[in-house]
Order: C-alpha cells, then sequence, then structure tokens
C-alpha cells in the first residue's frame, strides 16, 4: 500500500476487477431522428424503442449525434484541465462549506471510503434553493450560488455554456424517455421549473495503487438522468443487470453517456431501474470526467407515477420529497434517503 491512506483502500470484494468483459458494451444510441423533421415518424418511434430497451434492460446507454457542439464540450474539458492542473492552496480557495454545497472538494467518500479524485461543482440554475428545514411552517429557504475560482478566467462561461446545452438534452431525452413509457411527452417536464440539477467536474489523479482503490465507490444516482463526459482514458464501470457482471464503458469520442437514476426508478415504479456503477482509476493516466446531474425542483414529491400503477401493478414506494432528500445528504446528517430505504 505504500503511502496511500488507508481511507482509500477498497474491501477486497469491491476492488476494480480487470476490464476483460469488453465483447458487450452499453447500448449505443444514436440520436439524429430527435434533430430530423415530421417525414420520420418511424425513425422517432424506432427511438423511442431503443431507449426504452436501453432503460429496461441497462439502466446505462451511450448517445452520438446529440446536438451538443463538440466546442462547448472542448471549451469546458480544456477549463477544466487548467484548474485541475493549479496548486492546491488555489483550489481550496473555492472549497465548499457545510452550507453551500457547490465548490471545490477532494475528501469525498462513497460508502465510507474515500474516493480517488477531486471535483468542482456548480449548479445550473442560480440562485438553487432548497428548504433551511422541513418543519412544518417553516418557509424559509437557503439560496446558494456558485463559487468561482479566478483562474483559468474561462472557466465560468466554459460551465455556464455547458449547463445550457446539457439543460437542452436532458429535456430531449426526456421527452423520449416519457414516451418509452407510455406517457404524454411532456409529462415529466414541470418537475424541473426550480431545477437542482448540478454539474461536477472531475478529475481523477494518476494512483501509485489503481487496483485497490476507485476514483468514485460503487454507487447508484439519485437523481433523475445523468448525462456523463468521459476522456478516452475510460474508467466507468456499469454492473450488468443480466449477470452482475461489471461492464468497462469504453470511451466514444464525443458521446455521453446516459443513466437513469433514483426518481425515474421510482416514477415507473421499477419498470427502469438506477443501475449500480463506479470509476476506475489509473497507474499512469489521469482521467477527468463531467456528470450532469439532472435534478427536479426541491419542492418535487416523488412518487409512481399514477399512470403507471393499477391494481396489477401496486406501487412500490412511498412518497418522498426530494428537496428533503437533498438537505439530509448535504448537511452533514448523511442519512441517504436511498431506493432501498424508502421501498415499503
Ligand atoms: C460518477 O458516477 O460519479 C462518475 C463516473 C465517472 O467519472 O465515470
Ligand atoms: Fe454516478
Amino acid at each position: 500500500m505504500g503511502d496511500v491512506d488507508p481511507d482509500f483502500i477498497q474491501a477486497a470484494e469491491h476492488r476494480p476487477t480487470p476490464h476483460t468483459i469488453e465483447a458487450e458494451n452499453i447500448p449505443l444510441i444514436d440520436l439524429s431522428p430527435l434533430k430530423s423533421s415530421s417525414d420520420s415518424n418511424n425513425a422517432l418511434a424506432g427511438l423511442v424503442s431503443e431507449i426504452g430497451y436501453a432503460c429496461e434492460n441497462w439502466g446505462f446507454f451511450q448517445v452520438i449525434n446529440h446536438g451538443v457542439p463538440l466546442e462547448c464540450r472542448e471549451k469546458i474539458e480544456s477549463a477544466s484541465r487548467k484548474f485541475f492542473a493549479l496548486p492546491k492552496e488555489e483550489k481550496r480557495k473555492v472549497t465548499r462549506d457545510e452550507v453551500n454545497p457547490y465548490g471545490y472538494f477532494d475528501t469525498e467518500h462513497t460508502k465510507n471510503v474515500r474516493d480517488w479524485k477531486e471535483v468542482l461543482d456548480f449548479t445550473v440554475q442560480t440562485p438553487t434553493t432548497i428548504p433551511v428545514s422541513h418543519e412544518p411552517d417553516d418557509k424559509r429557504l437557503i439560496q446558494f450560488i456558485n463559487q468561482w475560482p479566478k483562474d483559468p478566467p474561462e472557466l465560468r462561461e466554459a460551465c455556464e455554456e455547458y449547463a445550457k446545452e446539457m439543460e437542452k438534452l436532458g429535456f430531449r431525452l426526456l421527452q423520449v424517455i416519457a414516451l418509452s413509457l407510455g406517457l404524454k411527452k411532456d409529462r415529466l417536464q414541470g418537475f424541473f421549473e426550480d431545477q437542482t440539477s448540478r454539474i461536477r467536474l472531475n478529475y481523477y489523479p494518476p494512483c501509485p495503487v489503481p487496483h485497490l482503490t476507485l476514483g468514485v465507490g460503487r454507487h447508484k444516482d439519485a437523481g433523475v438522468l445523468t448525462i456523463l463526459a468521459q476522456d478516452d482514458v475510460g474508467g466507468l464501470q456499469v454492473k450488468r443487470k443480466s449477470d452482475g457482471e461489471w461492464i468497462f464503458v469504453k470511451p466514444i469520442p464525443n458521446a455521453y453517456i446516459i443513466n437513469i437514476g433514483d426518481i425515474i426508478q421510482v416514477w415507473s415504479n421499477d419498470k427502469y431501474e438506477s443501475v449500480e456503477h463506479r470509476a476506475m482509476v489509473n497507474y499512469e493516466k489521469a482521467r477527468f470526467s463531467i456528470p450532469f446531474f439532472f435534478n427536479p425542483a426541491h419542492y418535487t414529491w416523488v412518487e409512481p407515477l399514477e399512470e403507471l400503477i393499477n391494481d396489477q401493478n401496486k406501487p412500490k414506494y412511498k412518497v418522498y420529497n426530494w428537496g428533503k432528500f437533498l438537505t439530509t445528504r448535504n448537511h452533514g446528517n448523511f442519512k441517504k434517503l436511498a431506493v432501498e430505504n424508502i421501498q415499503i
């Protein structure tokens, strides 16, 4: 283990497996039908069924021809590299604190093991508000604003432009997912009026013991959808639903990886499940990735959608409040209201 802090060391059963299983990858989906005009009803129907299949069987898929300009991605990736190359004392000037969860930090633990990474988080909608408490009469809200580093100077604009593109793609995917569940196209839009979406710049430095650690330990995403840009180093592994095997997601230039979060699992009453994933680190190379977490307004009550439940398919979840989940998670008391805990 050398000089590596034992906080980073995964229990034997959770250490990364070498990625030998490359025959099957997560589904790759071409989003061009979303761009073309009205004569493409068949193409759209095909896309809806491809996305439905991927959501049901994998919880993960990769998209190409998504409409996000390459320059926009290159701009944020380059600014992110410059930011993480700064000395730690510079980066720490924008450290997140107990109250504001947006900023830099390098001490995240997933399942009580420290992640081999540094991150910079920012909210997509500013100011983002969540309640001070969940006492019935307490109407006070906390407002969060982003903490932007001085260097590199272009980082803020790069992040803000990228956020707009991610939102657009998020809404387009949401429509297709709604259709694939047999819902009206715009059924899910309304939950995002005061969205609490965030973007994270991830930096995974080279690691002297990559076989013992993880950049991010196994976890599921709590929100609605995640749209991830990973670089060409690769390291994301997804737990295959059919047999529990960890599948390495091969990097495809300019593609995005989409995954279903816990909220869609609840909305769909388990038709689509939120799937476990983790990120490996690397002995020689630094790795960068950028997830966009598409999350609803804090006042959203999350429960199986009424159109999707009936006598044969009774609700599998009790209603819970997204803002309460966020405050409980972000305010020291890390009591995650994970799907497992709210299952009836
Ligand atoms: C995450 O799931 O939090 C990040 C995954 C990645 O960096 O590939
Ligand atoms: Fe994740």
